[in-house]
């Protein structure tokens, strides 16, 4: 990632330096125009807008230790995924060592960096955002600036892909399912894009109930969609497909049910999510 995000830089004739851990790898951007850096320090030193994109929270706290914690006058952009509390901990430990910070997540692919598929979200010190927006443009796409609380990009990304990975858990479960009686997953597809398209109107419903605390049950209610799951987890353990997904899903709807919320709409099963994490339960 860190040699998409210097190409694309070098592409919009912004003048760059690179630095990487272990040295040989950034040979194809110094033929691209960058100037190779000796050390972390000599990368931060040369510009006056520092992007920092490693491994993880803990690699970009080695390159911080190798700085010395020497940030006076930097301005830091960190790209590197990791969770709020990690981007909150590096925000204040670049502000106490003289620097600006601005935290950031990627939210696509190495091949979408630098083209109009480009899509980041940062939250963090907005003085950064705004005086580096110019620059920041190079990398393609939107650019969100979520707010000041610098965890704030780091909690939308992984809420984000929390959707993105139980989304596409499901369409799994569903393909193993269906094809258990030789129907292909490619088959089924567009009856699994006839769901993507409720899903996306039951969304904004879900939305909502969840801000207003009202689970209205008029248009489906627990009872009956625990019901449907009991036939799902069913199907799957007849079918000898997996019944973890579909099982934990009935849980939290029979959870509701039992708690008295039967003939509420689904959108209910958000107390039960937060009753396990100690958030008490809405009106
Ligand atoms: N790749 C994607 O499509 C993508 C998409 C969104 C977000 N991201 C995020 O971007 C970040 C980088 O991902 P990547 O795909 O570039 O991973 P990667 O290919 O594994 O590269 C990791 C980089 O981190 C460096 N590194 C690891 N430990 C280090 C340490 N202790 N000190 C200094 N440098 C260290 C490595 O340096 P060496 O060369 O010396 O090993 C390498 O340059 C991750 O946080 C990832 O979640 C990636």
């Amino acid at each position: 990632m860190g040699r998409a995000l210097a190409g694309a830089f070098l592409a919009a004739n912004h003048p760059t330096t690179v630095w990487n851990r272990t040295p040989g790898r950034s040979a194809a951007l110094e033929s691209a125009g960058a100037r190779v850096a000796s050390s972390p320090a000599d990368a931060v030193a040369a510009s006056s807008l520092t992007v920092a994109c490693v491994l993880d929270p803990p690699s970009v706290g080695a390159v911080l230790d190798a700085l010395d914690d020497d940030l006076s006058g930097a301005t830091i952009v960190n790209l590197t995924t990791s969770v709020p509390d990690d981007a909150r901990v590096l925000a204040a430990r670049v502000a106490s060592s003289g620097g600006r910070y601005l935290d950031g997540k990627i939210m696509v692919t190495t091949s979408m960096i630098g083209t109009d598929d480009g899509f980041i979200i940062y939250s963090g010190d907005s003085t950064v955002f705004d005086d580096h927006a110019d620059t920041l443009r190079a990398l393609g796409g939107d650019a969100d600036f979520l707010g000041a609380d610098a965890g704030l990009a780091s909690l939308y990304d992984l809420a984000m892909l929390d959707i993105f990975f139980n989304g596409m858990t499901a369409f799994l479960h569903a393909a193993a399912l269906v094809g258990v009686d030789g129907v292909t997953a490619r088959t089924f597809l567009p009856y699994a894009d006839r769901v993507v398209d409720v899903l996306r109107a039951t969304m904004v419903e879900l939305a909502d109930a969840v801000d207003l605390s009202l689970h209205p049950g008029d248009e489906d209610n627990l009872e009956m969609e625990t019901k449907a799951l009991d036939h799902i987890v069913e199907l799957s353990a007849t079918s000898q497909i997996d019944t973890t997904l579909p099982a934990a899903v009935r849980e939290l709807g029979r959870t509701a049910v039992a708690a008295g919320h039967g003939g509420d709409g689904f959108s209910r099963v958000i107390d039960i999510l937060r009753r396990r994490t100690g958030v008490e339960e809405t009106g």
